[in-house]
């Protein structure tokens, strides 16, 4: 059968109807009877299938038996309007090409209504259902999005490196990058290993974030975004915790933190509603099945500003609610997910973003405020997923900056390019991170974020 064959979306939506076509997918179901097949055809480019309709006395009785879910066939017929309920178009079939079988005996998908833990397990069958076949396209649609929103706003599209010399958080959770035989390692004189002798003649690692070097970008191009991989070493083992994960980090020259927030509210906006208008089919299906609430969710995201807080006045509140946390507030300490989950959901019932946390907990790059202890950061907190976004302005002034490197210890030689930017025409600026799946979580109203990433890296768990 020839390659050109219709996307299923396009033909169910189209009316130009007793035309010949070509379809080629994945069958869902054969339902007989003794003269009529209805087949249910997908093929990935929407929730919805097509109905084959197949006189069964036209085909050979072995093809026709081979017909059975999971099994990938091609479909040469006429599209007509369909007699039938359910559906607008159904293709009445002329010619049938079987790709492949798929032994109903043994195919794990036969029967639909798995749990999200068993397709878990399933990774490389999983896409084919249709709770992963809405999220690979509402993913696909969001990377989209994140482009297409930067470009407009005239940000350029920096490719940030994946393997680095330094520690862009400086948490430490990093993966090493090694060509060294760790069996027997060439030794320093320190007793340690002498990274002279490695790939890179000194320590890499998987980059924890594009920021450092989106910052060199935007000194020049003032506004660039990157949009990649990133991987952290932390043992957290939570529905929001990835090892590796996509980010998207924004990253602009003359923006104060106020200009940085309200970047991070329209661009977060414009991604929920880009979801609304073009991946509704996907988002009621998720609604249906798994969140009743999704919808409304959304919109409301849409609709509504975000509410704006200090971190001080955030602790205030937590410290006067009426709840039993597992981990106790007091000025100082970070916020846990059940703190940022009272202050969105309890609280504002509305997205928070979270500004001016105490210096102790936030990053060495951040600008430091006039009172000695807080730092000019801002966190995006949304419903049911808590922070979604981490950012700042950053310390533009060398002196201010150069200490701060030097108080937490952290190694000049890895830094000594990023500190530059400070000495030649250093100027104010901001940016922040968005965590792609935290996002897809949000947006798909799933609860685990191994379930909106194809292929997940968590602790102990990189089988596909
Ligand atoms: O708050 P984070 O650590 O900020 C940064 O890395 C900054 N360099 C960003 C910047 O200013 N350019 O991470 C940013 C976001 C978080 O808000 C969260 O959404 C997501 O990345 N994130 C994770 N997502 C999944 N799994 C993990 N282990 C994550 N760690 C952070
Ligand atoms: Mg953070």
């Amino acid at each position: 059968m020839e390659r050109t064959n219709t996307a299923i979306v396009d033909l169910l939506n189209s009316r130009e109807f007793n035309r010949e076509v070509i379809v080629k997918g994945w069958v869902r179901t054969r339902r007989g009877k003794k003269n009529i097949n209805f087949i249910a055809l997908n093929d990935g480019s929407t929730i919805h299938n097509i109905q084959i309709v197949v006189e069964v006395n036209n085909f050979d009785e072995e093809l026709i038996k081979a017909i059975t879910t999971g099994a990938s066939i091609g479909i040469r017929g006429e599209l007509v309007p369909s007699q039938g309920k359910g559906q607008n178009v159904e293709i009445l079939a002329r010619e049938i090409t079987l790709y492949g079988q798929a032994d109903p005996a043994e195919y794990p998908l036969q029967k639909k209504g798995h749990s999200l833990e068993f397709l878990r397990e399933i990774a490389h069958l999983r896409f084919r259902t249709n709770t992963f076949g809405a999220v690979t396209r509402i993913r696909h649609a969001m990377s989209f999005a994140i482009h297409n929103f930067f470009n407009e706003h005239r940000f350029y599209y920096l490719h940030t490196p994946i393997i680095t010399g330094s520690d862009a958080e400086g948490a430490g959770e990093m993966f090493r990058v090694t060509t060294l035989d760790m069996k027997n390692p060439p030794g320093n004189n320190n007793g340690g290993i002498d990274y002279t002798k490695d790939f890179f003649g000194k320590e890499t690692n998987l980059t924890v974030s594009g920021q450092l070097e989106a910052e060199l970008g935007a000194l020049a191009l003032s506004k660039v975004y990157t949009f990649g991989p990133t991987f952290r070493a932390e043992n957290s083992n939570t529905p929001r915790h990835l090892a590796e994960f996509w980010m998207v980090e924004p990253e602009m020259a003359f923006y104060d933190n106020e200009d940085n927030m309200d970047l991070a509210e329209e661009f977060t906006r414009y991604l929920v509603r880009y979801a609304l208008d073009h991946c509704y089919d996907d988002l009621e299906f998720l609604n249906k099945m798994y969140d009743d609430q999704l919808l409304e969710r959304l919109r409301f995201v849409v609709d509504n500003t975000y509410e704006r807080i200090t971190y001080t006045r955030a602790v205030e509140i937590l410290e006067k609610a009426d709840s039993n946390w597992e981990f106790p507030v007091e000025w100082g300490v970070d916020l846990q997910a059940e703190h940022e989950k009272y202050l969105v959901e309890e609280h504002f019932k509305k997205p928070v973003i979270v500004v001016d946390y105490p210096r102790d907990i936030k990053a060495f790059y951040m600008k430091q405020n006039d009172d000695g202890k807080t730092v000019r950061a801002m966190d995006v907190l949304f419903p049911r997923i808590g922070e979604v976004i981490g950012g700042s302005q950053r310390e533009e002034e060398y002196d201010k900056l150069n200490h701060r490197i030097e108080e937490l210890d952290i190694p000049k030689e890895e830094l000594w390019w990023y500190l530059e930017t400070r000495k030649y025409g250093t100027v104010p600026h901001s940016g922040f991170g968005l965590g792609f799946e935290r996002l897809m979580l949000f947006i798909t109203g799933l609860s685990n974020i191994r379930d909106v990433i194809p292929f997940p890296r968590t602790p102990k768990s990189a089988e596909f």
